[in-house]
Order: C-alpha cells, then structure tokens, then sequence
C-alpha cells in the first residue's frame, strides 16, 4: 500500500523539532481528520531557506509528507519553495494511496503558512504566494477530484 520512501519517511522522519525564534512559523489543521502540522523555517538575508523543521499530530501520511517537504524545501529561495506543491512532495515519496493524498495537502499549506508568516514579519509579498487557511478541508474536496 505504500511506498519504501513513504515507510522510510514515517520511520525515520528527518527534521522533527522547533526552530527557536524562526523566521516564519505555521500551523494548518485538518478539521475532518483532526490533523494539525506546525512547520518552522529558518530563512537567511537572501531568502534562502536555510532550515526547515516540522512537527505534525497526525497519520503516518501527514508524517511522511512533512518529512519530505522540509527536506525538499531545505535550501531553496523561498519563490522556489512555493514549487514544493502537494504533487510533487507526492512524488518525491513516490506516490501515496487515493486516501491519503489529502495529508500531503497538509504539508504543502504549511509551508505556505509559514511563508506567510514570514513574509508579514519583514513586510514583503512572495510572488504567487496567497493567504494560507488554517482548515484545509475546503481544498482538500477539490483536490481530490482530481485523482
Ligand atoms: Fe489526516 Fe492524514 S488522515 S492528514
């Protein structure tokens, strides 16, 4: 049912923890499931992403999807950390079951709310960046019509 990497991610999950005094923070929920990730980025003077940490409440997915998404955003400028999208932390784990691509929903708002937030703490606007919700059951109908 599921992938190595997804295994290898929900047993071994890197970058678990808190940054202390981070430059940008977010928590996204899932009502429906009761799911709540908190990532934490750590961001340079150039907008480089130098740490990314995460701590999520949540199934083996949501987990895994974390795991994976600090990793990918880990040395990216924070324009190219908005290409870590759902699809693509999917990939990385290669692929997750129907059910469970909402968690990595999750992951990919997360990110998003902690630019956000980072973004309002130095009063810049990130190109193609819109405001996270804390609740992702509305996008997550939407996507799942997709697949
Ligand atoms: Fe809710 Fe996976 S079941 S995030």
């Amino acid at each position: 049912m599921y992938s190595e990497k997804v295994m290898d991610h929900f047993n071994n999950p890197r970058n678990v923890g808190e940054i202390e005094d981070p430059s940008g923070v977010g928590t996204v929920g899932n009502a429906k499931c009761g799911d709540i990730m908190r990532m934490y980025l750590d961001i340079d003077d150039n907008g480089v992403i130098q740490d990314a940490k995460f701590k999520t409440f949540g199934c083996g997915a949501a987990v895994a999807t974390s795991s994976m998404a600090t990793e990918l955003v880990k040395g990216k400028t924070v324009e190219d950390a908005l290409k870590v999208t759902n699809k693509a932390v999917m990939e990385a784990l290669d692929g997750l079951p129907p059910v469970k691509v909402h968690c990595s929903l999750l992951a990919e708002e997360a990110i998003h709310s902690a630019l956000w937030d980072y973004a309002e703490k130095h009063n810049i606007t990130i190109e193609g960046l819109e405001k996270p919700v804390n609740d992702i059951g509305e996008k997550e109908e939407a996507v799942e019509e997709e697949y």
